[in-house]
């Protein structure tokens, strides 16, 4: 049998993919494929930092209802405009958690929009001042961005002898004492070894997308299919790429 990833037939830029079938989920009627394009990886990024990294408590009920998991607690998203920053504020809003954010002042709305009782300018020179302010004691982040400095500001944010943060890039720096890391590859959870992790991720992710809990990224589609990929990096090696996802349609591509 050929491993999983290892055939252009599981692979991504392609309008039709072979995908393990306990990893999938219905779309509901509610999202067009563009919008459920933007989720697959935001999800199961945000989703395994904060409840197997974390192991946070799912917000499940018993019968299968979304439910706050997470009470008296604040989190901190460093960049809730990015794709993965803005399923880590959802989730985070979801499971109970009071969540600050970080983000441009033109991704404000946006970020509150999602459910964060406050977002903060990540450019500001005294913003661990400002977090440190509204957060006291605080114990949770997510590092949605995990560059740039944000991993050490996030790290002088967090004010609590057990604190906790999800980095979404490798860091080899520096941690303080009393801080923990986390950091996953979401597309390892396909992988040998994670079948605990899938059977209580996916169920989550039907749920909160039947029970109408999840706001996908607003999407902008790029021209052509893959001739536009190029294009697309491009945008995002500027810092074009503000509160959306870049969505692709194979199919349209001309040859
Ligand atoms: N570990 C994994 O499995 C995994 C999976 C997916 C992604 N990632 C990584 O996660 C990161 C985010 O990916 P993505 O697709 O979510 O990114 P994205 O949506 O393309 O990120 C763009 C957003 O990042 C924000 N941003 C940029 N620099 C920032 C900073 N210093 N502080 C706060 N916000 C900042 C921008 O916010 P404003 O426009 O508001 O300024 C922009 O909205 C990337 O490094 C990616 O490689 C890791």
């Amino acid at each position: 049998m050929t491993r999983f990833a290892w055939h252009p037939k599981f692979g991504i830029y392609q309008k039709y993919c072979v995908v393990i079938v306990d990893g999938t989920i219905a779309i509901p009627e509610s999202f067009s494929f563009d919008q459920a394009a933007t989720l697959p990886l935001a999800y199961l990024t945000a989703a395994l930092g904060l409840y197997t990294s974390m192991q946070l408590p799912l917000p499940l009920d018993a019968a299968g209802k979304v439910t706050p998991s997470i009470t008296g607690e604040t989190l901190l998203v460093w960049g809730g405009s990015s794709s993965v920053g803005a399923l880590a504020v959802q989730l985070g809003v979801i499971s109970g958690f009071r969540v600050i954010s970080t983000a441009s002042p033109r991704n404000f709305e946006y970020v509150k929009s999602l459910g964060a009782e406050k977002v903060l300018d990540y450019r500001d020179a005294d913003i661990v001042d400002q977090i440190k302010a509204l957060a006291p004691g605080l114990r949770y982040a997510y590092d949605a961005i995990s560059e740039n400095g944000s991993i050490e500001a996030t790290f002088s944010a967090l004010d609590h002898p057990a604190a906790e943060v999800v980095l979404v890039l490798p860091f080899s720096g520096a941690v303080p004492g009393s801080t923990r890391t986390h950091y996953n590859l979401a597309g390892g959870i396909y992988g040998p070894g994670h079948e605990a992790a899938l059977s209580s991720l996916i169920p989550l992710w039907d749920a909160l997308m039947r029970q109408g809990k999840v706001i996908p990224n607003p999407v902008k589609v790029m021209p052509n299919g893959l001739n536009s990929i190029d294009e697309g990096f491009d945008l995002m090696r500027q810092g074009k790429v503000s509160g959306v996802k870049l969505v692709y349609h194979p199919q349209e591509t001309r040859i």
